[in-house]
């Protein structure tokens, strides 16, 4: 039976794809090295998780309202509030079943068929579809590495022109782990000024998985009165290693807001009842847990680092957040593995997995060709192991 034309634009997550192929590999005995996941390799910081069995056993195990948990939203109010220094309501809250949803949400509540989004390169991989699926038209935005693939103020003009309805931000970025500073916020803040009608969605779902400060900053730090046509997504997968508990959430004006917790409750209902009691826990009680968790990971992070920097022809480029290192490969494009001619970023990630059964996962998928995305959240002798298969790999190339 024929399906709708929605099922053409829903390209199956990349990244999941290679983790579901490295997975079988390794059912098949083979040594495999992942640094496709997209998640903490740590298990939900213990405090949390015990919040989350005792509200089971407590029978918190109904439908909570739509808009969530009224204590989580609550709790999310007083820890937006004391950042963005702005006195906000539960009403600015809506909590969803992951931070994916809620980008879903807001998408589907902000556009109209053919409405352009402005969607930075490279791109956390389910931007495109999302938008795709809300019948939305995406404008990619190409940055420079020059400017550490951050967007610049003239670039986003020169979007903004061709009348986006939405731009999409997110810092520090999957795949490039580059943070804007509050001075680039600034001057970005300032173009966007000039454009009111376009939405504003900052994606912060790795702002607390920043190295040199606790929390990256926001754009409505510097420029507060963008508030009405912003939408913050955030929530609990990434800093608190929460990803199979499924909580996320939106912060915005209250029209958007009630529209999101609408949408959701004709679609998922709710957040998980159990899950977001947990992630109460998690935002009034964890922080000391999470910055214990990123000193860890900016020790691998180091680690990764300096084995990456000594294989030659490597583009390194540092994250300043998250658990990605993007690297470019394109001193390796053109050249041959066995007689395979390595024409993009996908061959070499193919190839690279066939001789080495090492897993990164290519910048095409990113929007950005001729990059690596790979994961360092996993053990530092992991990453030496996988640094070593890369260096091997990159020394049989002709
Ligand atoms: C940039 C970005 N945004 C949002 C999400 C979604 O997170 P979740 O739905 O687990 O809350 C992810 C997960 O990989 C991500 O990398």
């Amino acid at each position: 039976m024929k399906l709708s034309s929605r099922v053409d634009k829903m390209k199956p997550s990349p990244t999941l794809a290679l983790a579901a192929k490295a997975k079988e590999l390794k059912a098949q005995g083979k040594d495999v090295i992942a640094l496709s996941v997209g998640e903490p390799d740590w298990t939900t910081l213990e405090p949390i998780a015990n919040a989350g069995i005792a509200a089971i056993e407590n029978g918190q195990t109904k439908y909570s309202p739509a808009a969530g948990n009224p204590e989580l939203r609550q709790a999310i109010v007083e820890d937006m509030t004391s950042f963005l220094d702005k006195s906000l309501a539960v009403e600015n809250v809506s909590v969803t079943s992951g931070a994916k949803y809620s980008i879903f949400a807001a998408l589907a509540c902000i556009l109209d068929k053919g409405d352009k989004v402005g969607i930075p390169c490279p791109y956390w991989v389910s931007y495109p579809t999302m938008a795709e699926l809300c019948e939305g038209e995406p404008v990619f935005i190409q940055t420079q590495a020059a400017n550490r693939f951050k967007l610049i103020p003239s670039e986003l003009e020169d979007a903004l022109k061709k009348g986006l309805r939405l731009i999409l931000m997110n810092s520090p970025s999957n795949p490039s782990g580059m943070m804007y500073s509050k001075d680039e916020l600034a001057a970005l803040g300032a173009v966007l000024k000039k454009y009111p009608d376009t939405w504003i969605l900052t994606d912060d779902i790795y702002s607390r998985l920043v190295f040199s400060t606790p929390r990256a900053p926001h754009l409505l730090q510097v420029c507060p009165e963008l508030f009405e046509r912003t939408v913050m997504i955030d929530g609990a997968s990434k800093s608190y290693a929460m990803t199979g508990w499924r909580v996320g959430w939106a912060v915005g004006p209250t029209n958007l807001i009630k529209a999101m917790s609408s949408y959701q409750s004709q679609t998922v209902s709710c957040a998980a009842t159990f899950s977001q009691i947990a992630s109460v826990v998690a935002i009034k009680e964890a922080q000391e847990l999470v910055r214990e968790s990123v000193k860890s990971l900016e020790k691998r992070k180091d680690h990764f680092a300096a084995l990456l920097r000594d294989i030659p022809g490597l583009e390194v480029h540092e994250p300043d957040g998250t658990f990605y290192f993007w690297v470019g490969i394109n001193a390796f494009l053109g050249k041959s593995f066995e007689g395979k001619k390595i024409q993009d970023s996908g061959d070499f990630s193919n190839l690279l997995l066939e001789s080495e059964n090492l897993v990164a996962v290519p910048g095409k998928e990113f929007g950005i060709d001729g990059y690596l995305r790979m994961s360092f959240a996993v053990k530092e002798e992991t990453l030496t192991a996988a640094s070593e298969r890369l260096k091997s790999f990159i020394a049989k190339l002709s």
